[in-house]
């Protein structure tokens, strides 16, 4: 989709669709609505007066506007958008705005439309942040995973061609650009993530998101790609990594991509670290079937940092990024670990497994303990790590966890600059006692009280001091409904509130 900026009055676009606003339960319009309201001889004052718009939040109102009908009127069509209510108006509801409209449009077959950007003027939001939630709530919206459907919706109705930022004052044009080329780049980052996550295992292998990572490395200045295979991995001694490797035919891959944007300081760094398990069966300690479903998306963490550091490298901050993911499919097989293992990590602790559905934090520790041997300040991970974490916090918040106040609260507020919530949960000693083992180190399950704290405090063990954030995106990655700017599927959550986390501590914000 073209995204463009044009300076003029909406009232002027030849175009399928003028998009305009109303705030809840404004009874006249204002603004660009009023002006497109009394170049249609009021009939959106009339619509109000008759409560078929109400101004309500994501409302849609489509109305024919020919233009043989109206003399000071070009657009063939207006759509009047609601805002909800102004205390509860923000960027992320711009993103959500705009994704409705951008579908509703998608379905009446329009390929161009013109928007105004909502919130710049009584919303009181900067035009620059406003073009930038307007880009991200199109993109994100009109998103749609349809490779593998012949016969797809794609074809018959096709995707809008043409958006189109209206504003009035050319003073703007050039901060609603740069906001603009912003979305989009943010936008990108997770629609590579769910491009990734929403594949089938069957093609998403771990050598396949190794090719992904060096087709975004290739693709993008400033970006070097690793990738260690078996042997490597091996040769680094990162045993419970290849444990869960051990039962798959599928041979796993260890995945780097480093991007130096303070070389002169390498120690001014953070390593983003991704559970990339490209299908989690559970391997002995099986799954039930239906909770096997759905599995294809055990490595969204790791997608989560791939496109985050693509987007990172087309921004260029002034900070040492490193994606990491340990990729391997967990799978059942004569060859497959056993209940009841005990395996050495790459740090040198024992860990007795417990239970191989567990996977995800054996893959981490060494994945971690890598990260560290390599110089990283910082360490946040993201995982898709344990049912629990939908069971306390829903799948509207991830979960946090962290050794570090600072480090956790830049995280959480990067994720609500970018309308991706995260709410923090404890890592406390009594729980931590959960994951004692008899004749071990530590297990890799603690029972099933305070499931998502105790994989966190599993990871925990091998993160010293460094300063830590887990995300468990367990029932965030996916979302079973299409909502907002987030149509139903994998979610890329949260690709783009770790690209504002590193622009946020690069900038010292
Ligand atoms: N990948 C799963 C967690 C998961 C569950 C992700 C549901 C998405 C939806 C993880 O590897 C897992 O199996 N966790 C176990 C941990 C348990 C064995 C301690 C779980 O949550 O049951
Ligand atoms: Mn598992
Ligand atoms: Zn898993």
């Amino acid at each position: 989709m073209e995204i463009g900026i044009t300076t003029g009055g909406i009232n002027d676009q030849k175009t399928d669709a003028a998009v305009v606003n109303l705030f809840e339960d404004v009874k006249a319009p204002g603004g660009a609505t009023g002006a497109v309201d009394r170049a249609v001889r009021g009939l959106i004052t009339r619509l109000i007066e008759r409560r078929e718009i109400r101004g309500k939040a994501n409302e849609i109102t489509i109305i024919h506007t020919p233009s043989d009908a109206y003399d000071s009127f070009v657009p063939d069509r207006v759509m009047v958008v609601g805002l909800g209510k102004p205390d509860k108006f923000d960027l992320d509801r711009v993103r959500a705005v705009n994704a409705v409209v951008v579908r509703a449009a998608r379905h009446i077959g329009a390929r161009r439309i013109a928007t105004i950007t909502h919130g710049a003027g009584i919303g009181g939001l900067e035009p620059e942040a406003c073009a930038e939630a307007l880009v991200e709530g199109a993109l994100l919206g009109l998103y749609r995973f349809g490779k593998y459907k012949s016969d797809s919706e794609g074809d018959s109705r096709r995707d809008l061609e043409e958006l189109a930022i209206v504003e009035m004052d050319a003073s703007k044009a050039l901060a609603l650009e740069a906001g603009a080329s912003r979305g989009r780049i943010l936008a990108e980052a997770a629609i590579r993530a769910r491009d990734m996550a929403n594949e089938p295992s069957n093609a998403m292998t771990p050598i396949r998101m190794a090719e992904v990572a060096q087709e975004i490395a290739a693709g993008t200045d400033g970006l070097e790609c690793r990738i260690f295979e078996r042997d490597a991995i091996d040769e680094l001694g990162m045993r419970t990594f290849l444990a869960v490797a051990q039962g798959s035919v599928e041979p796993p891959r260890l995945i780097e991509v480093a991007y130096r944007g303070d070389p002169d300081n390498p120690e001014n760094n953070i390593w983003l670290v991704g559970k990339g398990i490209t299908f989690d069966s559970g391997g002995l300690s099986l799954k039930p079937s239906n909770y096997m479903e759905g599995m294809k998306g055990d490595m969204a963490g790791g997608a989560a940092v791939l496109g985050a550091i693509e987007a990172v490298a087309k921004l260029t901050p002034a900070i040492n990024v490193t994606a990491l993911v340990p990729a391997t499919e967990n799978m059942p097989s004569g060859s497959a670990q056993r209940v009841g293992d005990i395996v050495r990590t790459m740090n040198g602790k024992f860990v007795e497994v417990s239970n191989t559905d567990a996977e995800g934090r054996l893959v981490l520790a060494d994945a971690i303990t890598y990260a560290r041997e390599n110089g990283a300040r910082r360490i946040v991970d993201v995982a898709t790590l344990t049912g629990a974490v939908g069971i306390a916090l829903g799948s509207g918040n991830s979960g946090a966890f962290s050794n570090d106040d600072s480090l956790v609260s830049a995280v959480i507020a990067a994720g609500s600059k970018r309308g991706e919530s995260m709410w923090r949960l404890p890592l406390d000693e009594v729980s931590k006692r959960q994951n004692e083992s008899k004749i071990a180190d530590v297990k890799n399950t603690g029972g099933r009280s305070a499931g998502a704290i105790t994989g966190a405090h599993f990871i925990g063990e091998f993160v010293g001091d460094t300063p830590w954030v887990h995300l468990d995106i367990a029932a965030t990655d996916v979302a079973d409904k299409t909502r907002g700017w987030v149509p139903a599927g994998a979610t890329g959550i949260p690709a783009r509130s770790l690209v504002q986390l590193v622009l946020d501590l690069a900038s010292g914000t």
